[in-house]
């Protein structure tokens, strides 16, 4: 204990699991690109105060360029007395450039403002180059089939009952709207959590008046977190984000339970393509939609891990305590979880296939019986008035075991009611119902393209 970083009021040995319980390692070396970053600028403001030279301070940067490389290149050795990552790259840095020079890194310095700063930055990158960047391609290949569907009809369900028809595509922009407003909510995320932590120390502030603000900027932040103690102990924005992810997984998981659905013999609607299958060790002819049951099961973990850290969280006094350090696994598996489903599920829509036969084939006149309905009402009838008109053709048309209400005759529809003429029958036109639904938000095509251009605004 006495070689530790920490190591000199002890005497005493750890105890060897606790060691292994303590260590961060294995899980956080994943941040040392931003941790090397962070010594960085902050030595640079440790130069501006005149606690380092100039000279002090390339020796420190070329060292740290040096870990850099070490990494990289996987030549970086991992000792057992390494606790984490911001130990090891120190242990390091002491070992390429002297302790001379590299124990003055730390001065003013915390692993408490350190590893909230690695975090924040960690977090932006993963945020910005992967899972914006993906989510947004996502929504492009959805829209893009939108676009070129267009003329698809398909049931729309509630209850999982058939209940009026819709495009395709009308179904696809659905969740290009979900989609689009998880991508807005991320972005939001991102601007909350890029607030340096850097300078604020162990937890009550700097005591050489390091320049936070130049700290920050140097990092790419917006500005500084205003209260040291909350600098190092606020982990709101790893919550945010596995909720962010939480929430996302939520409506790929519908998504996919919708396609596994449609993908069944009995439905027929879409077959997805190998790429995106699996097949049986038993049933030679069975192809399984095992990438959407996996992007449906696999939201439970990020439920979890979301859960399990708020657990955590709750019972931690103000600043930093170990507990913290519990961030990590969770939010980490969350990341790599949700990035790799985006990357599924892009690739499952723009190859799968679409039998527009079967869908048309599942649309049943039944399914204008709201049309009928409507028909009437335009005839001046009160709506209330139709709906029980119409519902009486359908058990018409029902009890005379007729395949659906269009095959009632005009003499029937009379005996009914006496306001029903001969141009009631036009009313039996699936693209005609789709179109009359041509107020914002409906699924006429006019509707479905507002909504499409609406959302390349929003992701612009
Ligand atoms: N590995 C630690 C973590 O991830 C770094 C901070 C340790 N700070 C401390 N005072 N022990 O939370």
């Amino acid at each position: 204990n006495s070689q530790k970083l920490w190591g000199g009021r002890f005497t005493g040995e750890v105890d060897p699991l606790m060691q292994l319980y303590n260590a961060s390692l294995p899980y956080d070396y994943k941040m040392y690109k931003v941790d090397l970053q962070g010594t960085k600028s902050y030595t640079s403001g440790l130069q501006k105060l005149g606690l380092l030279t100039e000279d002090e301070l390339s020796e420190i940067h070329y060292g740290l360029g040096k870990i850099k490389e070490e990494w990289e290149n996987n030549t970086f050795i991992r000792l057992p007395s390494d606790e984490d990552i911001h130990t090891a790259n120190e242990r390091r840095l002491g070992e390429i450039i002297g302790t001379g020079i590299a124990g003055k890194v730390h001065t003013g310095r915390s692993r408490n403002d350190q590893v909230a700063t690695d975090m924040r930055i960690y977090c932006r990158d993963i945020l910005t180059n992967n899972l914006l960047t993906y989510l947004k391609e996502l929504i492009s290949v959805i829209c893009r089939r939108a676009n070129e569907e267009m003329d698809i009809l398909m049931p729309g369900y509630t209850h999982l009952q058939r209940a009026q028809p819709i495009r395709w595509s009308h179904w696809l922009s659905f969740y290009a709207t979900y989609f689009t407003e998880d991508y807005k909510r991320l972005q939001e995320i991102l601007a909350r959590l890029n607030v340096s932590p850097l300078g604020a120390g162990a937890l009550a502030g700097h005591p050489y008046g390091i320049d936070r603000e130049f700290l920050a900027q140097d990092l790419g932040f917006s500005g500084v977190i205003g209260n040291s103690l909350v600098a190092v102990s606020d982990r709101d924005f790893v919550v945010e984000i596995m909720f962010w992810g939480s929430l996302f997984m939520n409506h790929i998981s519908r998504f996919s339970e919708d396609l596994i659905i449609y993908s069944t013999a009995e439905f027929g609607f879409i077959k997805l393509s190998d790429a995106y299958s699996t097949g049986s060790s038993l049933m030679p002819q069975k192809k399984n939609a095992d990438s959407l049951e996996l992007l449906r099961g696999k939201s439970g973990r990020v439920f979890g891990d979301l859960a399990g850290f708020l657990m955590t969280l709750k019972g931690v006094p103000s600043t930093y305590d170990k507990d913290l350090q519990e961030d990590k696994e969770a939010l980490f598996d969350s990341l790599v979880t949700v990035e790799n489903s985006i990357l599924i599920a892009t690739g499952v829509v723009s190859t799968l296939t679409v039998d527009k036969a079967k869908m048309e084939q599942a649309l049943t006149m039944d399914m204008l019986a709201t049309d009928l309905a409507d028909y009437l009402v335009r005839k001046g009838v009160p709506f209330r008035e139709t709906h029980h008109i119409s519902g009486e053709c359908v058990a018409l048309a029902e009890k005379l075991k007729l395949s659906g209400i269009d095959k009632l005759s005009i003499e029937q529809y009379k005996q009914i009611d006496a306001r029903f003429e001969k141009d009631l029958f036009e009313t039996f036109d699936f693209e005609k119902s789709v179109e009359r639904r041509n107020a914002t938000g409906g699924t006429a095509k006019s509707a479905i393209l507002k909504q499409l251009e609406n959302i390349q605004t929003q992701l612009q």
